[in-house]
Parts: C-alpha cells; structure tokens; sequence
C-alpha cells in the first residue's frame, strides 16, 4: 500500500481500525462510552453508504464496513465522519482472508453481503462471496440466531446463490426479486442507486445458519482452509450457466457480463439469419 495512503488511514483512526484482528471477539466492547447491543458486518461495503444510513437508523447496533480496497476504506471512513456516525467502524482485509481472521464465534449478528463482484468465470467461483465454502466459512462467527442477507443486480448470482444456500446447511428465510417490496425501509447502497438507475432490480434473501452443511461441501472447505492438495477443486459453475434462454427477453443485463450477452444475441441473430437465407 502506498505510503500516503497508509498515513490517511491511520489518521481516519478510530473510524478505521487498523488492525482488526485484534479486535477479534472484542468490538463491541472497543467502542466505549456506549451500550452496543448488535454487531452486523457489511462485507464488501464499498464507499460506506449502507452502514452510515443502517446505522443512523440503528444506533445500538454497531456496524462495521469491510473491505478489500485501502482507497475505498479510507473514502467509507471520511463519508462516516462526515455523516456524523459514532456506532460504525471500517476494517480493511486481504482479498483472500477469511471473515473468521477478525471476528470470533458467534460475535456476528447479522452479515450483510450487498452487491458483491459476481466474478460470472467458472474458474472464479470460488471467489463468489455466497459460494458454498464460503458460507460454509462464515457459520465460524455466526451464531443460531444469525443471518445473513444478500442483495445483488444480477439474476445469474442470485440463482447461482441460491443453489449454494442447502449444501452449505442453511435455511431461506425468504427470497425476493425486489427486496426494497419485502424490506422497505433497507437502506439502498451506492450501488443498488446506481443500478436502480439503469433499470436493475435488487434480488435478494435471507438465510440462517439451523443445519448441518454438506459432508462433501466440509471436507472441500477444510481442504480450502489448510490448503491442502489432498482435495482436487471441483470444477466451478459458471454464471453464464444461469442466464436464461431467451436472452433479448432480459430486461438488465448485470455490467459484468453486459458485453458478452451483447456478443451471444448478436451470434444468435446472426445464426437466425444465415438459417433464413439458407
Ligand atoms: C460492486 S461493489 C459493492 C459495494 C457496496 N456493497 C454497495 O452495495 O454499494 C463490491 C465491493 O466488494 C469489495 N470486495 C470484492 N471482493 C472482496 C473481498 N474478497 N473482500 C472484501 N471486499 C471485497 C470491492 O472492493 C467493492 O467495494
């Protein structure tokens, strides 16, 4: 990270915590001078939008921001500050660490997963922040009465989703195909505006962690943990899988995958024609 960038977030200190492994098992008691009583994660959340306006409306629930970009940290902090916020925190994690590095078991109440990168390749689907190892991964710090929620612009994620929800041993509380219908006082991220604007809807559920996961979907997550070579990586799912057949029929194409949609009706009409001139 660069330098100056690594001063900023020392100086956006509380607001940024630094080194939130240490707070591990403990954020509810690091923030002093108030009774928090919830703890809910936002994990991947962007310029911070979400937890400032949850936690406006939620003051004895402390949030904290997670994220993988320094920059966006830095930028979710000042907006907090700004905002006037005092129950919200930010962390900044590696791309690759796991939630269970900062927080302990049980300590989270409620995460929320809001727009995540649907990285749509097969060969990135281990990266999806809802596929099965890594929901498997997240009951580490959920206790029973936990949830998670999920909201997404892209109709292949949510239903690619929602195939990962039974291995991984949870229960859909609900689903919607516009959550702000079933929720709706649920702030609106930046990104939900922004994609609300070009016409996406926000899919979305609810899942609770009541059942026990899959035994082959544990040993692919234990294997994922110690990075062990004894468990070969079952091949990915693509996203493209979860697109529907009659692709001029979709009314938002999600941005990632907006130019290779474009590209397969474009090959589906050229196919149409060479067959009516045949
Ligand atoms: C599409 S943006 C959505 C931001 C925000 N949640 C919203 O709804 O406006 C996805 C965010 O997830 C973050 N992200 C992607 N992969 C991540 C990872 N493995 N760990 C933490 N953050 C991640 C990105 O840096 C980005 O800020």
């Amino acid at each position: 990270m660069k330098e100056q960038l690594q001063r900023e977030l020392e100086s956006l200190q509380p607001m940024v915590e630094l080194d939130p492994a240490s707070a591990k098992g403990n954020w509810l008691g690091s923030v002093t001078g108030n009774e928090y009583r919830r703890l809910e994660v936002d994990y991947g959340c962007g310029m911070g939008e979400y937890v400032i306006k949850s936690a406006k409306a939620n003051p004895v629930t402390l949030f904290v921001g997670v994220d993988c970009v320094p920059y966006v940290i830095a930028d979710a902090a000042q907006n907090a500050i700004e905002a006037g916020v005092s129950n919200v925190r930010f962390a900044l994690i590696e791309e690759d660490d796991e939630l269970a590095q900062i927080f302990d078991a049980e300590e989270v109440d409620m995460l929320h997963i809001n727009f995540p990168t649907p990285h749509a390749r097969a060969h990135d689907a281990e990266k999806r922040m809802t596929c099965c190892t890594k929901l498997i991964g997240y009951r580490e710090i959920l206790s029973s009465r936990s949830v998670i929620r999920m909201k997404t612009d892209s109709q292949p994620l949510f239903d690619y989703s929602l195939t990962q929800i039974k291995p991984a041993g949870y229960r859909l509380n609900w689903r919607a195909n516009e959550v702000s219908r079933m929720l709706p006082m649920d702030p609106v991220s930046e990104y939900e505006a922004k994609t609300k604007a070009e016409g996406a809807c926000a899919y979305g559920f609810e899942i609770a962690p009541l059942f026990d996961p899959d035994p082959d979907a544990v040993k692919i997550y234990e294997a994922r943990s110690e990075a062990s070579p004894a468990v070969e990586p079952s091949p990915g799912q693509s996203l493209y899988d979860f697109l529907p057949g009659d692709l001029k029929a979709m009314p938002y194409i999600p941005s990632d995958m907006r130019k290779s949609v474009e590209n397969m009706i474009e090959a589906q009409e050229r196919i149409a024609r060479n067959r009516g001139g045949e």
